[in-house]
């Protein structure tokens, strides 16, 4: 087992009716004023909004409102925000809503303190300072709101990139999957989608980590099942809730410890495709790239997969295991080719330059430039 540091300072309240928590939480933590980020709306829906400002007025906490974060949240948007959150002097960032809206609220907290809050993705400009950040999640996948991470696009330069820091744990989540139940089921099956290759990522890294390959396949089976059970019955509490925390758990270090930081060329190679099709989801576009990313790997190094064939889908034989995962994803409506996401073939060079931006990619398998574009023709 490799040596590790495990840090993580996010209080979660988890279950029905925690919300009620939230005003109380911020007071205790000196909170007197906030900005609230929101999406485009499903938190009017789904109950999370009408409980939020309620448990706020009794906490007496005062509070602004954005609205409008996009699905692959924008740069744009965020220095927009950052200048309401000076102009109003916010304490605090109350993001509610998913991955989106949290990294928005992330990169808000981070960029009050700098000067271009760019330069902390690009330019990885050390984040030394940021505005405590409270989550309420309605959507579990993206593992946003236990960890450091917070994604951002720039339309403009067509950049999809990540910034981590100890600053940007949020300082409480709260998740109550009652409030996921108005989900359509693709953006469950999405959720389902991102946490899986969250594991995955990791999962390859060591086989000597016992202790963290043992919770990882527990973590892949219960996402699965619950995913299995949500797309017949999106009502199921039960199935909601271990679902929900699964996907926490899948990105909140533990999935992680032991295992060398893991790969991160799936996540790498989605970021690209959503910079130059915003539209299409982070899920999505992981679904089409993971299995083919283990097909073409397994071919080279087939003992590395083995452990997962067998323990995740009891199979003795990894491109079998293959084929399961792809039908699963494939039965929960999601699509599993590049050709099937209506990307042309002839944007795949610049899909390649987009990814290249190093000599190799991924921290465990290192693929260059040809093997991606092998991986690329694969997944097509
Ligand atoms: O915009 P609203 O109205 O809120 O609607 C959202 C959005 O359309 C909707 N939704 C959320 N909760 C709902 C709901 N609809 C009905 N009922 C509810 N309860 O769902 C849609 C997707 O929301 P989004 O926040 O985009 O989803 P997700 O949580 O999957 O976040 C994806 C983003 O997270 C980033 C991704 O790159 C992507 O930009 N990631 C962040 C990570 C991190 N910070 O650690 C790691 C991940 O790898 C991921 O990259
Ligand atoms: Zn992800």
């Amino acid at each position: 087992m490799e040596a590790f540091t495990f840090y993580n300072p996010t209080k979660i309240m988890f279950g029905k009716n925690q919300i009620t928590h939230l005003g109380r939480q911020m007071r205790n933590g000196g909170i007197k004023k906030c900005i609230l980020i929101a999406g485009q709306g499903s938190i009017r829906e789904n109950g999370a909004y009408d409980q939020v400002i309620d448990s706020l007025e009794k906490a007496g906490i005062k509070h602004t409102e954005v609205w409008d974060v996009e699905v692959n949240p924008r740069l744009a948007k965020v220095r927009e925000i950052i200048e309401q959150t000076k102009e109003y002097g916010a304490e605090a960032v109350l993001a509610v809503g998913g991955g989106s809206v949290i990294d928005t609220a992330k990169a808000v907290a981070a960029g009050v303190y700098l000067k271009d809050v760019w330069n902390a993705f690009v330019h990885k400009e050390i984040i030394k300072q940021a505005l405590p950040v409270y989550t309420v999640l309605t959507i579990s996948g993206s593992g946003s709101e236990m960890n450091g991470g917070a994604v951002i696009t720039n339309i403009d330069t067509r950049q999809k990139w990540s910034v981590t820091s100890q600053h940007l744990y949020p300082r409480l989540s709260i998740i109550d999957p009652t409030l996921q139940k108005t989900l359509p089921f693709n953006q469950t099956a999405n959720g389902a989608m991102d946490a899986i290759s969250h594991i995955l990522e990791f999962y390859f890294g060591n086989e000597k980590a016992l202790s963290t390959l043992t919770i990882n396949e527990a973590l892949l089976r219960t996402i699965i099942d619950t995913t299995d059970l949500l797309q017949k019955e999106p009502h199921d509490y039960d199935a909601r809730a271990n679902f929900a925390w699964s996907t926490t758990l899948a990105l909140n270090g533990l999935s992680g410890v032991g295992m060398r930081g893991g790969d991160w060329s799936c996540h790498g190679i989605d970021h690209a495709l959503s910079a130059l099709h915003p539209g299409i989801s982070h899920g999505e576009g992981l679904a089409a790239i993971l299995p083919a990313w283990i097909e073409y790997l397994s071919e080279k190094e087939p003992a590395r997969f083995f452990r997962w064939a067998k323990c995740v889908w009891d199979e003795e034989n990894v491109i079998r295991a293959v084929r399961r995962l792809r039908n699963k994803l494939e039965g929960w409506g999601l699509a599993t080719s590049l050709r099937d996401l209506s990307i042309k073939p002839d944007e795949l060079d610049q899909i390649l330059d987009m990814i290249m931006v190093t000599p190799t990619i991924g921290g465990v398998f290192k693929l260059n430039e040809d093997e991606v574009r092998a991986l690329l023709m694969l997944a097509y």
